[in-house]
């Protein structure tokens, strides 16, 4: 963090730091892990406690209400797939498996962990670009609902896979983003893949058509993913019934019947105290008006939409919890620095945009004070800053902290060797318990893994 940066950015206060309560005219209280003071209803000092720190923990209740409020919006003709890679840890997706959601795989590994999470192959699909053959076989011998096709290429290598399997594999023709999402995309995540996603018009049209002469595959939908932590509901309605429309099209041009849509994730969560969560209230509204026109609709009639979120549905269940290890006034301003840092939570350094922080214990002479506090990890990059001068309660040393809304791109989007830090252990909580999902590592335990190669001398 260049002293430039701290002095430009202005003071934000945080009123998840400020303990406030309810006032009239606030939005109603977030769903998430943090509540009184507690994670998931746990002692934050028990759980450091008992699993060291830095930690991840991930409250299953959380989820399970971000599943009902969505599926309370959702028609029938709706369904959900949760999108792994927005946390692929096994106990999360047991949960999930238990909730009764779909899965969207992006990888042979992701397509492990859904089908020894429990979820049933008929309600999972592939999607991703640059699906190995190893991993194309891997799916149609599993019987997946559907496998997204990205390319032409990748078109006529699955079928060859297929053939030599002797099945029909059920295949959604992914489209490129809309020139209109990619905008927005680029604003949010600072990407826009470079034309890496999907297919254009043209070649969409000749590998549906080209599916549908195929004996071994069976053009069933199309796929397309707008954009990333969209808030808007307009927006992703929007997406929604332009991805219908676009299927519908491309179902009547190649003569195949509609029975998947995928419309992607990319659901919102609110990561700032200032943004307002998504309005899944008027999100329910517009795909109300859009499935009862799809019911009218002879070629849509039939068809299947499907969303994939991941954040959405993660996100706000998890909290990074790290301990205070220092506290400096620099220049007239608070420093504290953690045990832990980007190399466990890259989302603030990748994308630019923090997360909310909170003090969860302390008595010390900041316990009443809140002052604009720098929160920094403990590597040697400027990078590694999760808050800057965030109104808090002056953090002291052996404090512990939480960042919050980790539950998605958190851990699985890490560099935990960077540093050769512990990597810290993922837990989850539920119903007032807690359990360990995957084990605290100490270096020690890399260094087992590796070898020093014994050169034989040349001669
Ligand atoms: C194809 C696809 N589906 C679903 C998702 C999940 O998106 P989100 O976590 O934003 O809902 C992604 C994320 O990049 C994706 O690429």
């Amino acid at each position: 963090m260049s002293v430039a940066r701290l002095s430009t950015v202005p003071a934000r206060p945080s009123s998840a730091d400020t303990h406030a309560g309810p006032r009239r005219g606030r939005p109603p209280a977030r769903n998430e892990i943090l509540r009184a003071g507690r994670l998931g209803g746990m002692d934050p000092e028990g759980l450091a406690g008992q699993f060291g720190t830095p930690l991840y923990v991930y409250d299953l209740d959380v989820v399970s209400r971000q599943v009902a409020a969505l599926r309370a919006v959702l028609p029938p003709s709706f369904e959900l797939a949760y999108a792994l890679k927005a946390n692929p840890a096994l106990g999360v997706v047991a949960h999930l498996a238990e909730l009764g959601l779909g899965a969207d795989v992006a990888s042979g590994g992701e397509l492990a962990t859904a089908l020894r999470a429990g979820i049933p192959a008929p309600v999972i699909v592939m999607t991703g670009p640059g699906k190995r053959d190893d991993e194309l076989h891997g799916a149609v011998r599993a019987g997946l609902r559907a496998v997204t096709v990205e390319s032409p290429g990748e078109l006529r290598r699955l079928e060859a896979i297929a053939a030599s399997a002797g099945r029909r594999v059920p295949i959604l023709l992914r489209a490129a983003v809309a020139p209109e999402a990619r905008l927005e995309r680029v604003r949010l995540v600072g990407d826009d893949g470079a034309g890496k996603f999907g297919m254009g018009s043209e070649d969409l049209l000749e590998a549906a058509r080209f599916g549908v002469r195929s004996p071994h595959l069976e053009p069933i939908g199309l796929h397309a993913f707008g954009a990333s932590n969209v808030l808007d509901a307009g927006a992703l309605a929007d997406h929604i019934a332009a991805t219908m429309t676009a299927a519908r099209a491309l179902a009547v041009a190649a003569g195949f019947p509609l029975r998947l849509v995928d419309a992607g994730g990319g659901l919102g969560i609110a990561y700032e105290v200032h943004e307002e969560s998504l309005d899944l209230v008027g999100l329910g509204r517009r795909l109300a008006a859009l499935a009862t026109e799809w019911s009218a609709d002879p070629v849509t009639r039939e068809a299947r939409l499907l969303l994939e979120p991941g954040r959405f549905l993660v996100g706000p269940a998890g909290a990074y919890v790290a301990r205070v290890v220092d506290r400096k006034l620099v220049d007239g301003r608070e420093v504290v620095i953690l045990d832990g840092g980007i190399h466990h939570v890259l989302r603030p350094a990748l994308v630019g945009q923090e997360h909310r922080v909170r003090r969860l214990s302390g008595s010390g002479e900041g316990a009443g004070r809140f002052v604009p506090v720098t929160v920094a990890g403990p590597l040697c990059s400027g990078l590694d800053i999760l808050a800057t001068e965030v109104m808090l309660a002056i953090p002291e040393p052996g404090d512990l902290v939480a960042v919050l809304d980790v539950g998605a791109y958190g851990f699985t989007e890490a560099m935990p060797f960077f540093l050769s830090h512990p990597i810290p252990a993922e837990v989850a909580v539920r119903g007032g318990q807690a359990a360990l999902l995957r084990p605290r590592l100490e270096p020690e335990a890399w260094l087992a893994w590796q070898s020093v190669p014994e050169w034989s001398a040349r001669r």
